[in-house]
């Protein structure tokens, strides 16, 4: 994959997952949040081709668009960022709907929608594709297991989006598998719920998912 520019809308540890393994893999990334001023240790340290910028400004740099903002905060923050700035841009949609109000996360979004659905809607010009939703930040780039790459599922509408979300997902040390439009996102988004109450029972975080063939 060509060297392109990435807008990352999102100052979490998944935003800043993203922005250093765009960065190693030698993209310009330029980190989104309401208050990038609070980015500035960490854009020091991310090295050259990483600064900071606000929703908006990361979305209009970014010919590529990685989303990870809160999920309930997600459609405030597409708003604020201007849906005409995703125009016909490819955005990977990290993001889950948990909700955290009763202490244990539950999904607050399921069966006949999803978060994916909602961002592609709320973004009807850009090519929205479900992926690095079901894995911890911390393994997003190049994830060492003794079962080999573990693998990540995308789903989205564009073929070509999917095409490059792959390219992503490979250069930073993944399998891909792509389990359709973007309304798999159902399926997707409590996948992650999965993961994380493995992580809840096991205490630990370094799990991944692979899909076995014969
Ligand atoms: N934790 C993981 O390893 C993991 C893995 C895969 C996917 N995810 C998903 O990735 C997303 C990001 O997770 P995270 O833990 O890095 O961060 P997070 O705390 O879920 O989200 C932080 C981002 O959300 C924005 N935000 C919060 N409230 C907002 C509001 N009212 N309006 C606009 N923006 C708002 C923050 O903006 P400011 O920058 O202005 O503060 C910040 O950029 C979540 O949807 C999460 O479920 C997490």
């Amino acid at each position: 994959m060509s060297k392109v520019k990435v807008g990352v809308l999102g100052s979490g540890d998944v935003g800043k997952s993203f922005a250093r393994a765009f960065a190693a893999v030698g993209h310009e990334v330029m980190i989104g949040s309401r208050s990038p001023e609070k980015l500035a240790e960490f854009v020091a340290g991310a090295g050259a081709g990483v600064r900071s910028g606000t929703f908006e400004e990361a979305a209009k740099f970014g010919d590529l668009i990685a989303l990870a903002t809160l999920g309930e905060a997600t459609s405030e923050a597409l708003r604020v960022a201007g849906a005409e700035n995703f125009e016909g841009k490819v955005v990977i949609d990290a993001t889950n709907p948990l909700d955290f109000s009763t202490g244990a996360p539950k999904l607050f979004i399921g069966f006949e929608d999803s978060l994916g659905e909602q961002v592609q809607r709320q973004l009807s010009g850009a090519r929205v594709v479900k992926a690095f939703n079901t894995a911890g930040n911390t393994l997003f780039y190049q994830p060492q297991f003794p079962g080999g790459p573990p693998d990540m599922f995308i789903c989205g509408n564009d073929d070509d989006a999917k095409k490059i979300v792959g390219q992503v997902c490979q250069a930073f040390g993944w399998g891909v598998i792509d389990i359709g439009a973007i309304d798999s996102a159902r399926y997707l988004e409590p996948m992650c719920m999965t993961w994380v109450l493995h992580g809840i029972r096991s205490g630990s975080w370094t799990h991944a998912y692979k899909m076995l063939h014969k």
